[in-house]
């Protein structure tokens, strides 16, 4: 097959670990027979420097005429004045809202030779294998209005917490079609005893269980979910909510993981350009020093094989490698070994 994915390697370490990333599908290419053609462009404060905005129409127009595009990390201390006009994160959040991509799937499943990385006992960590659903392009991320204004003497600022039923249907449809292939649990995951829009996300999601009935549906808390996901984070197969709460779940979560540079996302929405990107930031600390974990990005590559581009042998081949290589000893630095962010890509790569 053919397919054109556009790259946004960002800043930080985003340029490092998405160039392994591209050198992992590059052979994925050549040993199944596809032509994977790569546009590389700036989003982020790259764009900013150049543009003096994060994500230009330009761009965005040619992400979304891809098959899927392939992100690194945006931001950094030199774009974080907080009374900056223009943001990298603006970037990101453009895209996902431009892409529609309304559901972002994290999924932590501890490799077992990496259960001592983690600050969780190793007995908690046994059959830990959740996949986060987060909903990507409402809630507070987005609600209007949104500002900071002068009244009365004193600075009010607003963000506003707004959910349409159709917006949390679909990114509930999609989490109980998930489950059906795994272990048939969902928890959804809200703050319905003090918010409006949660009493409106338990409904859907109890009318959703209905259509499913194979599926087991359990509500649970946001204070409650955070908390168990540290004492029984076995408990839960596939975990949905909305955009804030996902956003600090799946921080969480990843330390489950052993460290944040091994967990991959994939933003998919109704049949377009599908986003994937790992879940670590772009680390300002130690970019430019090749010593970055590329697996996040390298497993967020096989996301997209399977989500963007149908192509689950394939996915299901790189992810045997980092598995493999996991086993057999490859260590990064935030894994406590001393390879760089090329070898452990090479290492991969030789086990594909
Ligand atoms: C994430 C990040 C982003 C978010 C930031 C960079 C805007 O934390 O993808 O989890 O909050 O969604
Ligand atoms: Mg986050």
């Amino acid at each position: 097959m053919k397919a054109h994915i556009i790259t946004l390697p960002g800043d930080g370490i985003g340029p490092e670990v998405t160039a392994e990333a591209v050198r992992v599908l590059d052979v994925i290419g050549s040993k199944f027979g596809h032509e994977f053609k790569f546009c590389e462009r700036l989003m982020g404060g790259c764009s900013i420097d150049k543009y003096g905005t994060a994500l230009t129409d330009e761009v965005l127009a040619d992400c979304k005429s891809s098959d899927a595009v392939l992100l690194g990390a945006v931001g950094g201390p030199k774009w974080d004045d907080p009374n900056a006009k223009v943001r990298p994160e603006q970037g990101l959040l453009g895209l996902r809202k431009g892409l529609g991509v309304f559901a972002n799937l994290r999924p932590v499943k501890p490799h077992p030779a990496l259960l001592d990385s983690s600050p969780l006992k190793p007995e908690r960590l046994k059959g830990v294998d959740v996949i986060v659903v987060r909903e990507l392009t409402g809630g507070l991320y987005f609600g209007q209005p949104k500002c900071r204004e002068r009244v009365n003497g004193h600075t009010r600022a607003v963000d506003t917490l707004e959910y349409h039923d159709y917006e949390i249907q679909r990114v509930m449809e999609l989490a109980f079609r998930l489950a059906i292939n795994r272990r048939k649990k969902v928890t959804s995951v809200d703050k319905a005893n003090v918010l409006e829009t949660s009493r409106l996300w338990r409904s859907i999601a109890t009318a959703a269980a209905a259509d499913h009935s194979d599926v087991t549906l359990e509500h649970m808390l946001v204070d409650t979910a955070s908390m168990r996901l540290v004492t029984s984070p076995a408990s839960f197969d596939v975990l949905v909510t909305e955009n804030m709460f996902g956003d600090i779940l799946t921080d969480e979560a990843s330390v489950l993981a052993g460290s944040m540079g091994m967990l991959p996302s994939a933003s998919i929405g109704d049949g377009g350009p599908g986003l994937y990107e790992p879940i670590h930031g772009s680390a300002p600390d130690i970019a430019g020093k090749s010593i970055a974990n590329p697996i996040g990005t390298i497993l967020s590559a096989a996301m997209l094989l399977r989500h963007s581009l149908q192509l689950e042998q394939e996915a299901a081949a790189i992810e045997s490698a980092v598995d493999a290589a996991i086993t057999d000893g490859c260590r990064t630095a935030d894994l406590g070994g001393a390879m760089s962010t090329t070898q452990m890509a090479e290492e991969i790569i030789a086990r594909l």
